[in-house]
């Protein structure tokens, strides 16, 4: 003990930080409050990205609107689907959601309070084309009219996804939905009109979002809409009509928008995560990405589908044309990669690479799909830069589910989510310091919504939504996310 510090003036200062109920910030303090909490120390900013990197938050149209028979709009297939008995979390659909449809001045309000300077949202088909072809709906378009000048006027620069899975019902009656061809054109025709009338305003266009999700769960387990399990023959023709449609669509939109417009796609393709860094394992994860991505994203990066996908496929192989294989693979100008969890990769001397299934102990948030593994987004970020050159991406979707609850305060406390969101960051961070053009990253999600087949059950916000009021909460991670903003670093 210090000359200078009395036995009796220091158990006095002890005593007084143990019971002396000023002295000690309340959780809430703590949490909201950071650097109230800090005495007036600054922190170090470790993990500092560079000053012209673009932080925001992403949600798509069925998810969050609401509004399902407002304005003309048409139904879709997620309407009919999640209004069929058994195929959602207690049957509920995204008819009110987060009626942001409604609710989108208080929802852009929201970002704007987070210091957010890109929004991801995405334009719902069958608002502007209630049949999927035909006459366009002018009060659709004028909704995403009115939702651009919004964030326009919050200094908050649109990107837009023009399928986020609601395909229009109609083009599902007539032509099986992406069974046919027909629908890839008829996605073409869309995807030129709406960047027409919004590429005054909107920079970025992605196509078409997550090809494995709405294929291989809504056409090949049938727990997505529409519902379906094809055999594997029309399967890959399905998939083939998607990749197509995505190419169709890129000619269109550069047909068709202000010069200077870009155009990409976000995808959540299989990245392969080495499962230790040696050359061996990284040169398999690099081999396993390409071929765990053939139907989708390989082929569009490399205007073929790999020998290995044809040989395994078979006589199940897509049928396609060589021209098929030049629209697919037109240029694109910024690659979205939506980032969730790793698929881990060995060396295998047989195949190249092997998958490594994880154990049942492996940590996972609240979806039981969601395993956590922030270095993934890493080499997420890598393989797409060094496989396919790929000069500008952003991470168009990045966050997870948590068993969110309202504390007594009144505040939720989603130390998990914050856990999460922080170490994926860091994983970012390493690439971007690496070199790699990442240029901007989307948490998914702004709020709550509607979760597709577990609709309301799994929380995915960073703020809360509490569905019988349409309040929105702040969590902790909203707290989080607002300081790594601010600080343009890992806090
Ligand atoms: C990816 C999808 O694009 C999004 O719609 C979904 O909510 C999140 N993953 C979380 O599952």
């Amino acid at each position: 003990m210090s000359t200078n510090l009395s036995r009796r003036s220091f158990g006095k200062r002890i005593g007084a930080a143990a019971i002396g109920a000023s002295a000690i910030p309340t959780a809430a303090e703590l949490a909201f409050a950071p650097h109230a909490a800090g005495q007036g120390q600054p922190q170090p900013d470790f993990y500092k990205f560079p000053d012209n990197f673009r932080w925001g938050c992403a949600t798509a149209a069925y998810q969050v609107e609401g509004g399902a028979k407002e304005g003309g709009r048409g139904p879709s297939i997620w309407d009919s689907f999640s209004h069929t008995p058994g195929k959602t979390y207690k049957n509920e659909t995204g008819d009110v959601a987060d009626d942001d449809y409604h609710l989108y001045k208080e929802d852009i309000a929201l970002l704007k309070g987070l210091g957010a300077k890109i929004y991801r949202f995405s334009v719902s088909w069958p608002r502007i084309f209630p049949e999927g072809t035909g006459k366009p709906n002018p009060q659709g378009l004028d909704f995403y009219s009115r939702l651009v000048d919004e964030m326009v006027a919050a200094g908050i620069d649109p990107f837009c996804t023009l399928f986020h899975w609601d395909l229009p019902q109609a083009l599902q009656d007539k032509y099986g939905g992406w069974q046919s061809r027909e629908t890839s054109k008829a996605f073409a025709d869309y995807a030129g009109y709406v960047a027409e009338q919004l590429s005054d305003r909107v920079k970025h266009f992605f196509t078409i979002n997550e090809f494995s999700s709405f294929i291989d769960l809504g056409y090949r387990t049938g727990v997505f809409a529409p519902g379906l399990q094809l055999a594997p023959a029309a399967l890959n023709q399905t998939r083939h009509n998607a990749v197509l449609a995505h190419g169709l669509a890129v000619q269109a939109i550069r047909a068709k928008a202000r010069p200077g417009t870009k155009v990409g796609l976000a995808e959540n393709f299989i990245s392969g995560t080495p499962v230790f860094n040696t050359e061996e394992h990284i040169k398999a994860s690099e081999l396993g990405t390409r071929v765990l991505n053939a139907p989708y994203l390989t082929v569009i990066m490399e205007g073929k589908y790999m020998e290995q996908y044809l040989e395994h496929e078979g006589a199940n192989a897509p049928k396609f044309t060589a021209e098929d294989l030049k629209v697919i693979s037109s240029p694109i100008d910024v690659l979205g990669i939506n980032v969730y969890n790793p698929t881990y990769v060995r060396a295998d001397e047989k195949h190249g690479f092997a998958v490594v299934p994880p154990p049942s102990s492996f940590p996972r948030m609240a979806s039981p799909w969601l395993l956590i593994g922030p270095e993934g987004l890493y080499w997420a970020a890598r393989h797409v830069a060094q496989i396919w050159g790929i000069k500008d991406i952003y991470v168009t979707e990045n966050g997870c589910s948590s068993a969110d609850v309202i504390a007594p305060d009144g505040h939720v406390y989603d130390t998990d989510r914050v856990m999460f969101l922080r170490n994926y960051l860091i994983n970012l961070h390493r690439a971007v310091a690496e070199g790699f053009p990442v240029h901007g990253y989307f948490v998914w999600s702004l709020m709550d919504n509607f979760e597709w087949a577990d609709a309301y059950n799994l929380r995915f916000g960073i703020y809360y939504v509490d569905y019988k009021t349409e309040k929105r909460i702040p969590k902790l991670s909203a707290s989080f996310y607002r300081e790594v903003i601010r600080r343009n670093a890992v806090v």
